[in-house]
Formats: C-alpha cells, sequence, structure tokens
C-alpha cells in the first residue's frame, strides 16, 4: 500500500458509517441483514473447504495476463495457493455477495474476470436458479476454474474464454438485461470506465454493479470517483476494498455512503 492509500485507509476507518449512522430505513437494512449479520448459510462450509484446499495447493499454473496485472505476483508462473492468498475475494467479502446476492434474487449474472472459479461458486450457490456468466482471459486459469465448477457439480454457471473488451459488449448484446454485475479485473481507468458505461446499456432500476480494487491505484480511485458521479447512478457503497452502485428509482435524491466492513 502506498502513503496515500494508507492515509485513506485510515480516514476510511475513521468514518465509515455503521448502523448507528444510517438513518434510511433502506440502508438501516441493508447494514444489518447484510453486514452486521453473520448468519452462517449452509453453503459457506463447503465453500471455506474449497478455499483451505486452494490455500495448499502449490501447483504452478501458467499465467497469460489480460489486465493491469498483479501488485503482489509478477511472474508468469504462479502457485494456485499465491493467486487464493492475493488475488481472488477474501471469505469476508465472498460471504458478503453471498447474502447480497440471496437477498436481492438476482436472474442474470455477469463477472469480469474468473480467476480460480471460487467466488463463481458463491455467486452460482447463492441464487442456484440464477445464470452466471463469468468472463476470464488466461486460458490456464479458465480451464482450471472449468474443472473446479465440475468437480463441485454446479450447472448454473456458463464460462466464456477470452477479452473482456470483446467477450463483455458480445455478451451483453445477447442478454435483455442484467440484474448483477461484478467487475474485478482488468483494474485501469480507461477500461473499468468502458465497462461501466457498456454494463449501462442493460442495466435496471434492480441492477447492481459492484467494482472492486476502488483503491487499488491513483486510476481506480479516479474511476470509481466518476462512477458514482454518473447521473444515473442514485446510490453508492462505498466498502473502501470494493464499491455498489444501485440504480433504485426510490432513491430521489442521489446519495454516497462509506460503509463499515
Ligand atoms: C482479480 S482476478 C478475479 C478474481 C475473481 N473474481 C475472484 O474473486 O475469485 C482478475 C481476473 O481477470 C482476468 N482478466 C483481467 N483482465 C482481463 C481482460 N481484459 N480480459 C479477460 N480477462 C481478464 C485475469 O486473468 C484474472 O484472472
Amino acid at each position: 500500500m502506498s502513503l496515500s492509500t494508507i492515509l485513506k485507509y485510515i480516514n476510511y476507518q475513521l468514518t465509515a458509517c455503521n448502523e448507528h449512522d444510517l438513518h434510511s430505513p433502506f440502508l438501516y437494512n441493508f447494514y444489518m441483514e447484510l453486514i452486521k449479520n453473520k448468519y452462517p448459510f449452509s453453503d459457506f462450509k463447503q465453500l471455506q473447504l474449497v478455499r483451505t484446499q486452494l490455500l495448499q495447493n502449490q501447483t504452478h499454473i501458467g499465467i497469460t495476463d489480460f489486465g493491469a496485472g498483479s501488485k503482489k505476483l509478477n511472474s508468469n508462473k504462479r502457485r494456485i495457493s499465491d493467486i487464493s492468498k492475493h488475488g481472488i475475494a477474501t471469505q469476508k467479502q465472498a460471504e458478503f455477495i453471498y447474502r447480497l446476492l440471496n437477498a436481492y434474487q438476482p436472474k442474470t449474472i455477469i463477472e469480469l474476470g474468473t480467476s480460480l472459479g471460487l467466488t463463481t461458486l458463491y455467486l452460482a450457490k447463492s441464487v442456484p436458479k440464477s445464470t452466471i456468466y463469468t468472463i476470464e482471459g488466461c486460458p490456464n486459469l479458465f480451464q482450471f476454474s472449468y474443472q473446479l465448477f465440475h468437480k463441485q457439480k454446479q450447472k448454473n454457471i456458463h464460462q466464456i474464454q477470452g477479452n473482456f473488451d470483446i467477450e463483455f459488449p458480445k455478451l451483453l448484446q445477447s442478454l435483455e438485461s442484467v440484474d448483477f454485475i461484478y467487475i474485478d479485473g482488468n483494474h485501469a481507468y480507461e477500461p473499468t470506465m468502458r465497462y461501466f458505461k457498456t454494463a449501462l446499456t442493460k442495466k435496471t432500476p434492480q441492477t447492481i454493479m459492484m467494482f472492486d480494487d476502488i483503491n487499488w491505484s491513483n486510476e481506480m480511485q479516479k474511476a470509481w470517483k466518476d462512477i458514482q458521479l454518473n447521473p444515473e447512478v442514485t446510490l453508492s457503497l462505498d466498502f473502501f476494498y470494493f464499491g455498489l452502485v444501485l440504480f433504485r428509482t426510490e432513491h430521489k435524491e442521489k446519495e454516497h455512503v462509506v460503509i463499515k466492513f
């Protein structure tokens, strides 16, 4: 973490809102049910077991880098255990996503950046009736996650191999609307803004978009700021490591909230 990011993190810890600061019923319930509530869904045990196995897996895998890369891992050959430690959503974040989707029951979900496929499993298990489209550029990661989904007998995942730049607009064209989009790859300003604007074409008032690593770099901080300011966004929630944007028409006044996570 750079010094400016550390200062930003300290500021986040000092200013983030918890249940005592959230007065609107929507945000208060959101916080209590999805963040404060630690109810363990039965799927969590199995998903945690998969995470432990990935963390113990010392196999090397050749990585084809399509995006802005990793700050912690810079070799083309990476251990599965290292990718699970540094390159995928943490247990806390993945369980939050699961709770969020379980509460909102989206039908069509897109993930940009499958990596090993563990977070895709959280998405898929949280709403078994949904369809998850997940895009990954690296052929070896695509293959690894394919085998993981097969082993877990997870049937509602539709995998796409290729560059987001090409595959994401193509996928959106084939869909009527999208309910949840998790943008977790190619963390630079221009592509993030482009994916956001492309995604806007298929949003509904119920759509939720999630952006990972919003404080990863100055470029990502700028992208997150511009996404918040977009007039179509009615509510943005900053969790420091990731951000959510909503388009609820019930939210008459645009609001931005920094949430304790
Ligand atoms: C941070 S990882 C995704 C982690 C995953 N969502 C999770 O939490 O388990 C980002 C992934 O996006 C892929 N990626 C980055 N840029 C890409 C692009 N332009 N096209 C396709 N894949 C890309 C990388 O290969 C990497 O596997």
